[in-house]
Parts: C-alpha cells; sequence; structure tokens
C-alpha cells in the first residue's frame, strides 16, 4: 500500500471511530437521561384485558359520529388519524361549532401517558373517553342516550356481547370506553428515526440532529421531557422562570390548579409528549404557536431561563422532527345502519 493510500485510510478510519464514538456518548447520555423508544406490541391497560373483538369494536366507536348529541362529531373529528391524531386547530371546534378552550393533544402513543388530558384530570384512557363525550362543547351527549343509540343498532349490540362476553349488560357507557381504550392501545408509532438511533443505526439521524439532541440533554429539556413520549409524565409550571404573555398563557386556563384546587399548582400543565410533534402544530395547551422553532425558543425563557439563539432552537427542532414514528395505518371502518329507534341528531 502506498503512504499516502495508508494515511487515508488511517484518516477515514480514525474519523469514524471519533463519528463511532460520539453516538455511543451520546446514547449513553440519552439513556441515563431516560429516554425511550416507542416499544413494538400493544401495552397492556390495568382491568382491561384486549381482544380482537373488543379492539374492533373501539375503532368502529372511534369514528361513530353517532357518539354526539349532532350525529356529526366523532373522536376522529378532533383526533384525525390521518393529520397526526389532532385537530391542527389552535383550540378545537365542537358541538354547534363552539370553539373549546384548549388544544387539542394527539391520541398517538397517548397509552403511554401517565395520566391524560394537559392537566392529568384523567387516570387513563377509559376514564378520558367518557370526557369528550359529554363535553358540552365537543360531543354533548349524556350517556343515557349513547346506550339508547347503541341499542338501537342490532350490530352493536352483537358486538358488544361478543367484545364483553358473560356480562349480564354488555351494552353500557363504561364499555364503550373500554373498546375505545383497547383501540386506542393500537395508536402507537415505533421505528421513528431517534428510535432506530438509539437501538444502534449511526445513519438514523443527520448530524444536525445529533447537535440537536445534544442541546436537548445539555440545555435541560430533558429533564422535563423524557420516557418514551418525551413527557406526558408529571406536571410543571408553564412559566417555570417566567410566564410567557397572555397570549400563549391565557390567565383564565389554571392548569392542574383546576384538578387540586391547591395554590402551588395555579398555571401547572403537564410536560407535553413530544413524539410526532412535527406533525401536531399548532402548539400549546392554547394553539397559538404554529411554528416549532418558536415553540422551542419559547420553552427555553418560560421553562429554563435561557434565550437560545435562533441557530441552537433550529437545530433542536430539527432533532424533534426525528421523533415523528410510523403512522398507524388504519382502516376506515363499516358502520351499523341506524334504525327507526336510533335517536335523531340534535343540531
Ligand atoms: C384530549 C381522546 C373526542 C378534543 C384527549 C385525550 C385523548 C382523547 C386520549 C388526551 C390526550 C393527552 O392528554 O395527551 C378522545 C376520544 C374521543 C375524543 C377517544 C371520542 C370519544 C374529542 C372531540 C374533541 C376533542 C370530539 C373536539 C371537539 C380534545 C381536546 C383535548 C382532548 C381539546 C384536551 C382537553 C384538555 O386537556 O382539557 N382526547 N377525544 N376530543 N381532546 Fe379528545
Ligand atoms: C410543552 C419543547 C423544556 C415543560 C412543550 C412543547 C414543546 C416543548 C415543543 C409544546 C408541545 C405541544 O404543544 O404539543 C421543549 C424543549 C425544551 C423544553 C425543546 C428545552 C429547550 C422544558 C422544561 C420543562 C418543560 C425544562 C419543565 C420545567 C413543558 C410543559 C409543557 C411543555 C409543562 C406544556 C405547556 C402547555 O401547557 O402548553 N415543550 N421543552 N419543558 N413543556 Fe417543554
Amino acid at each position: 500500500m502506498r503512504m499516502t493510500t495508508l494515511l487515508v485510510a488511517l484518516w477515514f478510519g480514525a474519523t469514524s471511530l471519533a463519528a463511532v464514538a460520539d453516538d455511543a456518548a451520546l446514547r449513553d447520555q440519552s439513556t441515563s437521561a431516560g429516554l425511550k423508544p416507542v416499544p413494538y406490541g400493544l401495552q397492556p391497560v390495568s382491568d382491561n384485558p384486549l381482544t380482537r373483538e373488543k379492539i374492533e369494536l373501539g375503532r368502529m366507536l372511534f369514528f361513530d359520529p353517532r357518539l354526539s348529541a349532532s350525529g356529526f362529531i366523532s373522536c376522529n373529528s378532533c383526533h384525525n388519524l390521518g393529520t397526526g391524531g389532532d385537530d391542527n386547530m389552535p383550540t378545537s371546534v365542537g358541538h354547534g361549532w363552539q370553539t373549546g378552550p384548549r388544544n387539542s393533544p394527539t391520541v398517538l402513543n397517548a397509552v403511554f401517558n401517565a395520566a391524560q388530558f394537559w392537566d392529568g384530570r384523567a387516570a387513563d384512557l377509559k376514564e378520558q373517553a367518557k370526557g369528550p363525550v359529554q363535553a358540552g362543547v365537543e360531543m354533548a351527549n349524556t350517556p343515557e342516550a349513547v346506550v339508547v343509540t347503541l341499542n338501537s343498532m342490532p350490530e352493536y349490540v352483537e358486538r358488544f356481547g361478543r367484545a364483553f362476553p358473560g356480562e349480564d349488560d354488555p351494552v353500557s357507557f363504561d364499555n364503550m370506553a373500554k373498546a375505545i381504550e383497547a383501540f386506542e392501545v393500537t395508536l402507537v408509532t415505533p421505528n421513528a428515526p431517534f428510535d432506530q438511533w438509539l437501538e444502534g443505526n449511526d445513519g438514523a439521524l443527520s448530524d444536525k440532529q445529533k447537535a440537536g439532541l445534544g442541546l436537548f440533554l445539555d440545555k435541560g429539556c430533558a429533564a422535563c421531557h423524557s420516557g418514551i413520549n418525551f413527557g406526558g409524565q408529571d406536571y410543571y409550571p408553564f412559566g417555570l422562570i417566567k410566564r410567557p404573555g397572555a397570549d400563549i398563557l391565557p390567565p383564565e386556563d389554571k392548569g392542574r390548579f383546576q384538578v387540586t384546587e391547591t395554590a402551588s399548582d395555579e398555571y401547572v400543565f403537564r410536560a407535553a409528549p413530544l413524539r410526532n410533534i412535527a406533525l401536531t402544530a399548532p402548539y400549546f395547551h392554547s394553539g397559538q404557536i404554529w411554528d416549532l422553532e418558536q415553540a422551542v425558543a419559547v420553552m427555553g425563557t418560560a421553562q429554563l431561563g435561557t434565550e437560545l439563539t435562533d441557530e441552537e432552537a433550529a437545530t433542536i427542532a430539527e432533532f424533534l422532527r426525528s421523533l415523528t414514528g410510523e403512522q398507524p395505518v388504519v382502516e376506515y371502518p363499516l358502520l351499523p345502519v341506524e334504525t327507526a329507534a336510533t335517536p335523531k341528531p340534535q343540531l
């Protein structure tokens, strides 16, 4: 081998070794900070054994607008599985074209959150699912009317019987919620570029994304955004160091204070999950920020007391785009046809 060829070979060897060492160190730092990949397979949930019949029924209910008083609004209206599991609105539009107070979070990977809603007021997905059906600004229905609707369609009666075998009264509001939870367990997005990288594929992240991950860890973002979902586990004041303006943090929404009625919980919110964040603009519970770089910069100032440079915010945002995983492929269900006993739409 000629000397120059040897030197070139050694140089390339050294740089690729350095790259491997850097990747390995960054991987260790990520794991120590509690960052985890989205697991494959179904996550078990409490008090709700998962069966094919239940998941299939839950898929139908998720897409069925007849769970709403108007017969027009389904879970999918505000958690559109074609657009990242949310509605891309600042705050959701529900019954009678009313605008609700908060932005719709994605249902994708929601099963990995320690509790549901921006303020964590529902312990799990089955408790959560009963909320929107009854909320006046969302589906504006009642549990009794939902049960009448479901019982009016023989196919639903039969499917509830198969999903909840051996029960005396399978067509119930509680079982509606359990079936929806079972379907939501399937709405996970594994194999994001970050996950591939974490599992050893150095090439799955660009250099800029690796730099962004380094900043995400070094600046302290992972102190609140970690675990499988990069958030969704714990609560923090929004404005821990500097409270954002009233446009981003409207004074009337006091967050977790409404749940606990404890003064120290004023303006406390769940650290938002960051999986698939590139698909779920606009950002924050008020949904007022459309630009991911800007949302990152707000976090720097509000939560860390750090004015991130435009370059730093852009680099972190580029890393966050690596959290978009494989989207679940969901077949739109054929729904049972109404009968004369099905309640008419209440517009
Ligand atoms: C929150 C599912 C209907 C708007 C959530 C969450 C889940 C969910 C799992 C919590 C996600 C998280 O905390 O990260 C469902 C299901 C529905 C349904 C299963 C049907 C039964 C709707 C509808 C709307 C809507 C029709 C809009 C009119 C919202 C909003 C939040 C939310 C604004 C956040 C509310 C808050 O934090 O106070 N939904 N949703 N949802 N959903 Fe839905
Ligand atoms: C929300 C990123 C640091 C707590 C968010 C959102 C993003 C983000 C993009 C919006 C998510 C959405 O709308 O779906 C970051 C980055 C950080 C960082 C890149 C580091 C520069 C922190 C820290 C804390 C924290 C250190 C805790 C002290 C929260 C909370 C929310 C949130 C509570 C929800 C705010 C709301 O109610 O709208 N974060 N974050 N974040 N983050 Fe961070």
